[in-house]
């Protein structure tokens, strides 16, 4: 079952190239740039009729719904939220009809979540369930329900689901920007060859995985690790923190990179391990900023950067190359290099990867 990989998770991370395929296969007309999923029946009416968008969510994919947010909210003129699934069932939030609540959650059975989405329809709110599950709890009491075509995940850590739950955030961003007419074909048919060229870029982003194994090992007896970013490239430090938390149990923090001097900068001396996402968005020269305070205090930074960057080098220690792309693709291609990170740690740390101490698959309780 493991088709000749050690673990579920490293073979969970090579499947990308196939389950990025999946996620977009028959869901993109190229020459329209138009985005075909019939199972979004939201008409243009029901869609004029949104004032807000809450996106309910756990974990990792609470993560993947911090990037839906920038997606939507650049697309289209609708103010979106982004809650965790267990706060959000608690808290007095105002929902009605003109509330669309996206639920994303790939098992489909996160307790939190389901209750999430019980209370927003009993609030008189329309829900769009994201799930990889066919008849998972989450899809079935949704109004709406798109699948994210993964295939089963088995590894305890979220890895093919969460780039696929990004390509589908992106595709419902470009399906609601494009009904309200805030696209232009023009724009629309570069973001579908940029999603379409995808999952060639992650295939040869796998290519240098000897690279990132090698970064691992020098890094394995870290204490602790900070990563950063900014934009699209702040939700991707959360989710290098967690991943790496998650399955070699070292202490890690994901922070905005503008937030360091708010506090953790304090943190910050001689060789903490840092990991600056910094490719190309238009946040990069601030996000440039950040890496030399960070260097100011002595520590270890690794950059993932675009190839094309030319700068970088004389900033940092070490950096990881990830394939040009633009702002919304080059976040998927920097997630895996920080999957790859956090398994080759906790192997070479001997943790058990597929299955994290007090971790389960998916959480089916409070
Ligand atoms: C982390 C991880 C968890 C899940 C979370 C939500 O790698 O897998 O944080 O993302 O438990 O699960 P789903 O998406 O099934 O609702």
């Amino acid at each position: 079952e493991k088709s000749g990989y050690e673990n579920y998770m490293l073979k969970e991370i090579h499947e990308q190239p196939k389950s990025l395929r999946d996620a977009i296969a028959g869901r993109l007309n190229e020459l329209t740039g138009e985005v075909v999923m019939p199972e979004l029946t939201l008409t243009k009416a029901d869609i004029d009729d949104i004032k807000r968008i809450v996106i309910v969510a756990c974990g990792t994919s609470y993560h993947a719904g911090l990037i839906g947010k920038y997606a939507i909210e650049s697309m289209t003129d609708i103010p979106v939220s982004v809650e965790i699934g267990s706060e959000f069932r608690y808290s007095a939030n105002r929902l009605g009809h003109e509330t669309l609540v996206i639920a994303l959650s790939q098992s489909g059975e996160t307790a939190d979540t389901i209750a999430a989405v019980k209370g927003s329809i009993k609030k008189g709110a329309r829900v769009l369930a994201i799930t990889n599950v066919v008849g998972s709890t989450v899809s079935r009491e949704a109004n709406y329900s798109i699948y994210m075509r993964c295939g089963p995940e088995i590894g305890v850590a979220a890895t093919k689901t969460f780039t696929s739950q990004i390509v589908i955030m992106y595709m419902v961003a470009l399906y609601l920007g494009t009904m309200k007419g805030m696209l232009g074909a023009e724009q629309n048919i570069r973001m579908v060859a940029e999603l379409k060229a995808l999952p060639n870029k992650v295939q040869r982003l796998l290519e240098n995985e000897r690279y990132i194994m090698g970064l691992a090992s020098l890094f394995r007896n870290a204490g602790q690790f900070f990563f950063v970013g900014r934009n699209l490239n702040y939700p991707i430090a959360l989710e290098g923190a967690l991943k790496l938390k998650e399955i070699s149990y070292i202490i890690s923090e994901g922070y905005a990179a503008g937030e360091l001097k708010h506090g953790p900068l304090a943190l910050i001396t001689t060789n903490i391990p840092v990991i600056a996402i910094a490719t190309q968005c238009a946040t990069y020269h601030k996000m440039v900023s950040n890496i030399k305070e960070i260097k100011a205090r002595d520590a270890s930074v690794i950059a993932i950067a675009s190839e094309s960057d030319g700068l970088i080098d004389q900033l940092v220690d070490f950096v990881v190359r990830i394939p040009d792309s633009n702002e919304y693709i080059a976040p998927i291609l920097s997630t895996i290099v920080l999957q790859l990170f956090a398994y080759y740690i906790a192997v070479f740390r001997g943790c058990p990867v597929d299955k994290p101490r007090n971790l389960a698959k998916s959480v089916t309780v409070e």
